[in-house]
């Protein structure tokens, strides 16, 4: 490939990649399964990335499974949504430049909740943050933090530079959490993360929790870290599956701990709400709901009726499976909407009339007040559902 063999866009791609290793002292190159690809909301890329996304046609395929982060729009409501036409038709160029290549275009920041599921120690090339979290800790697959040029190059040559996360001594813990906090919802989990994030950076937590969070909570847990820090991989003592070699290896008595007590969380929880108003959207779903997360918001709405906007924001793949389970026509009857592609950071949302809006996400509490100067409330899915129905 890289003697340009296999053509001129996948040696162009290995020619980036091995540049990329040599400066990583990567000592070679290695298979990968599938991919992940961020860059693809027309808010981030704007028209570079459009242009760059349009020109990836005439070069290569990509050669494996290769999945899309969340877009800008969701593609079947926009008009619904009350996204521009201008916005949403950008946003279907991109898309459809990365479907050129065989990319997947199913636009979702949880590629592990609809099949693109590694095994344990698989090598992938992944890119956005939560999934990257999910993936190398409660998956224990390895892959860096890609950018998402870097992933969608590997995609194309199905390989990556051997280093970082990808190499087993890379993955011990750097910092014992002993959490003295019996947690008991979503937002406090979050906040933990948020709180560790931000001591931690990009280095390895190791988490001893008094219960088993559970994979919705450890996907809430992960985007937080890798919101507020940069962490790419963290283990939680009994749950997650790297946890026991990091503990047996020699390195791991040296470790510093560090005690988080209930104050942290509870002031961490605190410190990411921006206002006390009522929300005027409640947006869940940070990173995708689940399927479970929507049965719950579903079973909280049973009867009710909203007084506010609700958004849940998840994959194409889910949202069908909550069609087929009745739960959409629950959420719909109350009001509130399934919203499939994008989510409430990479949709333009600042631009429709919203002041407060009302998460469970410590990712999204972070990422919304800097957009166009929108207030957030955090909180649980319970208290948020409370605040915006009768
Ligand atoms: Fe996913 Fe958007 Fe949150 S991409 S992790 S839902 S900010």
């Amino acid at each position: 490939m890289y003697n340009g063999e296999y053509g001129e866009g996948k040696a162009e791609a290995m020619e980036i990649l091995v540049s990329l290793g040599k400066i990583y002292e990567a000592e070679k190159m290695i298979p990968i399964t599938s991919a992940q690809v961020s860059g693809v909301s027309y808010k981030t890329i704007g028209d570079a990335g459009l242009d760059f996304v349009v020109d990836l046609g005439t070069k290569a395929d990509v050669m494996l499974e290769t999945m899309l982060n969340p877009a800008g729009v969701d593609i079947d409501n926009w008009e619904e949504l009350g996204f521009s036409e201008e916005f949403t038709s950008k946003q279907i160029d991109i898309i459809n430049g990365y479907e050129s290549i065989g990319v997947m275009s199913t636009c979702t920041c949880t590629p592990y909740l609809i099949g693109n599921t590694p095994m344990l120690n698989e090598h992938v090339a992944w890119s956005e943050s939560s999934a990257v979290c999910y993936v190398n800790s409660v998956i224990g697959a390895r892959t860096n933090r890609e950018g998402g040029p870097s992933a969608l190059l590997a995609a194309i040559v199905g390989r990556t530079p051997y280093y970082g996360n990808h190499i087993p001594e890379n993955r011990l813990a750097d910092i014992i959490f002993n959490v003295e906090y019996d947690f008991s919802n979503e937002a406090e989990i979050g906040a933990l993360g948020y709180f560790v994030g931000q001591i931690v950076n990009d280095k390895k937590p190791y988490f001893k929790l008094n219960s088993n969070p559970g994979r919705n909570n450890l996907k809430t847990l992960g985007a937080a870290l890798a919101s507020s820090g940069a962490v790419s991989l963290y283990h939680v003592e009994n749950v997650t599956p790297e946890a026991q070699y990091v503990k047996n290896n020699d390195s791991f008595k040296e470790l510093e701990t560090i005690t988080v007590t209930e104050n942290d969380i509870l002031n961490t929880m605190n410190s990411l709400s921006s206002t006390d108003k009522i929300p005027d959207l409640v947006c869940l779903g940070c990173p995708h709901a689940s399927i479970s997360e929507i049965q719950k918001v579903a079973q909280l709405l049973k009867g009710k009726k909203l007084v506010k906007d609700l958004w849940i924001c998840t994959s194409n793949a889910i949202k069908s499976v909550a069609i087929q389970c009745g739960y959409a026509e629950i959420i719909e009857s109350a009001g509130g909407k399934l919203v499939a592609d994008t989510c409430m950071v990479v949709a333009p949302v600042e631009e429709l009339n919203y002041e407060i809006i009302g998460v469970n996400s410590a990712k999204a509490a972070n990422y919304v007040p800097n957009m166009g100067g929108l207030d957030v409330v955090y909180d649980t899915v319970e208290n948020l559902i409370d605040m915006i129905t009768k």
